[in-house]
């Protein structure tokens, strides 16, 4: 198994409804607030079940979710088939996409599951659909410093203020157990320095900044604001 079909499959990510609801919450609003302009077409690049892009969408001209898991859009195909905002694209229609139509790009907590030659090659893709005046932001960047005891911290925090913690705790548990815990081992999670990052998004026509938080609830990742150079 690899980190495209692990997604395509059922994932225990969450650890109950409360913690997805509060997750999607959380990162619609962290988006929501990086959206250049209220007529901005904008893409949500790797958006998984994207359960609150509604909330996304008021902010958004027109909104496009693309993910490459097959099952995730079949999903969002019937989640969102009422709003008018919302278009959800599989990789034929992302590249069918007219080059230099967008806004706005968001990726986030999606790299580090890509090496650096498939973020390459996203990054060159992307960088081809947006607007010269276009904007990207790529979150929940993993820092080579990171580890599974400051994720866990940073989930326990995020638990403590949503009322979550004992699913929380049982979460935990069963991670240690779980495919992901698994594939993470075999194949590993992509980590960054803030400058190898700026470099990479540089070396493909970026010119990017560190903001100064993340998007979602883990604030020991990073969230890089880019423009095409
Ligand atoms: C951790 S989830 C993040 C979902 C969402 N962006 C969020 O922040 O909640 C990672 C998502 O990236 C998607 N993904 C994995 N590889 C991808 C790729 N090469 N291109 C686009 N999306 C990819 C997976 O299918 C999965 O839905």
């Amino acid at each position: 198994m690899d980190w495209r079909e692990y997604w395509n499959g059922p994932h225990p990510i969450y650890v109950n409804a409360r913690h997805r609801a509060l997750h999607f919450e959380r990162i619609a609003a962290d988006i929501a607030a990086l959206v250049p302009g209220p007529e901005a077409i904008a893409l949500d690049y790797g958006c998984g079940e994207a359960d609150a892009a509604d909330a996304v969408a008021q902010h958004c001209g027109r909104l496009y979710l693309f993910d490459t898991a097959p099952s995730v859009i079949e999903n969002l195909r019937q989640k969102f088939a009422n709003n008018a905002r919302i278009q959800i694209l599989d990789e034929a229609a992302l590249i069918a996409l007219t080059d230099h139509s967008l806004d706005f790009v968001i990726i986030n907590s999606v790299v580090q599951y890509l090496s650096h030659e498939q973020l390459g090659e996203a990054l060159d893709l992307l960088h081809r659909k947006l607007k010269p005046t276009g904007l990207l932001a790529i979150g929940d960047v993993i820092h080579v410093n990171d580890n599974a005891v400051a994720d866990t911290l940073a989930l326990f925090r995020f638990a403590w203020d949503g009322g979550f913690v004992f699913a929380a705790l049982m979460g935990v548990l069963r991670t240690v157990f779980s495919d992901y815990r698994k594939l993470r081992d075999k194949l590993g999670l992509t980590r960054y320095t803030p400058d190898e990052f700026i470099k990479l998004l540089a070396a493909h026509g970026f010119s990017a900044h560190r903001a100064a938080s993340n998007i979602g609830h883990n604030q020991g990742r990073m969230l890089f604001v880019a423009k095409t150079a």
